[in-house]
């Protein structure tokens, strides 16, 4: 059969113990060349997917598979894939030049051409100036990069990441993840990289698989996921959204009329809704407007209870009947010279299609 996938989990879970599920039957399916992240918040199972997908944890149930081949129950070393760990895991005892070419020196490459891929390597990842340096003489940055290179002259078909960029200040991490970006770009590397930083995965990512209490919510482009989120966590965990409690109204195919206090919203929902049933409606700080306007939905009338300056935005918190606080940026040319203090009052408006309505899952 042909395949076009280089990773593909099927059912994949993993139960450490009675108690704890860390990943609970996961499909996904990685096409060559793409730049996968795992992204989710601590403790939903992105480390323990990585580590099935390397080898280091055996799943309890279902299959990896690499090109098609089910390597469920190889051993790291016998799958096509290098992790690079979150501390780096450098040896320091030997120079930069050394290990990089550590892992080739344990394969069959002959030593002329390992030499020639070290330097090929360390060039490609900017360090060549630094063979013969020691791992200690090298900052965060460069160590990142050193263990990157390390992974990468193996020429695996996957490239496994665990916040590679977490040791790092928010400065460097910014320029690493460029870095990291040009880095699978150039060599058309499968990339899966674990984060908990949805602006880093925003931002480098093909796909992401957003992950929460061992599941995945969605897997989609950041477009998608930032557009049409399919639930009101991912709504929630992927930007910033206002998530407000509404009822259903009138419900037509997949529009919604929403109540959320005194405001009726137009909401776009995956499908109808039963009415009178309890829904999570998200709104995007950015989709609510200043002022009334003809396009838009009904507006409200509101008071400031918060300012915050956010330098072209400012981030005003209001309330509005029925709603005790609704987070809403305004840039600074919508504010038109207002001051907008707490305690003003405001009309604001809604930009038609911006609201999402999600059914509220019954808690069992
Ligand atoms: N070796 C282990 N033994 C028992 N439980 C474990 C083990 N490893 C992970 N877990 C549990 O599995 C769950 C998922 O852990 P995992 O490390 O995959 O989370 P994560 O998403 O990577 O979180 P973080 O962002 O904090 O690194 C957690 O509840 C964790 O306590
Ligand atoms: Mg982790």
């Amino acid at each position: 059969m042909a395949h076009s996938s280089v990773v593909s989990l099927r059912g994949v879970s993993k139960r450490y113990s009675e108690k704890v599920l860390s990943v609970d039957n996961i499909d996904m399916d990685i096409a060559p060349g793409e730049f996968i992240s795992l992204l989710g918040p601590s403790g939903c199972g992105k480390t323990t997917t990585l580590r099935m997908i390397a080898g280091f944890e055996q799943p309890t149930a279902g299959q990896v598979l690499i090109d098609g081949q089910d390597l469920t129950a190889a051993p790291p070393y016998g799958r096509p894939v290098n992790t690079v760990f979150q501390d780096y895991a450098l040896f320091p005892h030997l120079n930069v030049s050394d290990n990089v070419g550590f892992g080739l020196s344990l394969t069959k490459v002959p030593a002329a051409e390992a030499r020639q891929r070290v330097v090929n390597m360390l060039e490609l990842v900017g360090l060549a100036d630094k063979a013969r340096a020691r791992v200690q003489q090298l900052s965060g940055g460069q160590q990142q990069r050193i263990a990157m290179a390390r992974a990468l002259v193996c020429q695996p078909r996957v490239l496994l990441l665990d916040e590679p960029l977490s040791a790092l200040d928010a400065h460097l991490r910014q320029h690493m993840q460029v870095e990291l970006k040009r880095l699978q770009s150039s060599l058309g590397t499968t990339f899966v990289m674990v984060t908990h930083d949805q602006t880093e995965a925003l931002s480098i990512s093909d796909r992401i698989a957003v992950m929460h209490k061992g599941r995945i919510e969605q897997i989609a482009s950041p477009d998608a996921l930032y557009d049409s989120p399919e639930s009101a966590f991912v709504a929630g965990f992927i930007g910033a959204s206002n998530l407000l409690d509404g009822q259903v109204l009138h419900s037509v195919d997949d529009q919604v009329t929403v109540g959320v206090g005194a405001l009726h919203l137009v909401a776009r929902s995956r499908g109808p809704l039963a009415r009178g049933s309890a829904v999570t409606v998200s709104l995007r700080p950015e989709d609510l407007r200043l002022g009334v306007r003809a396009d838009s939905q009904p507006q409200a009338t509101g008071r400031v209870l918060q300012r915050l300056f956010h330098g072209r935005a400012l981030r005003l918190q209001i309330s509005l009947p029925g709603i005790d606080s609704l987070t809403l940026d305004v840039s600074r040319e919508a504010a038109q010279g207002q001051a907008l203090y707490p305690g003003d009052e405001i009309t604001l408006s809604i930009q038609p299609g911006a609201a999402c309505a999600f059914a509220v899952q019954p808690t069992l």
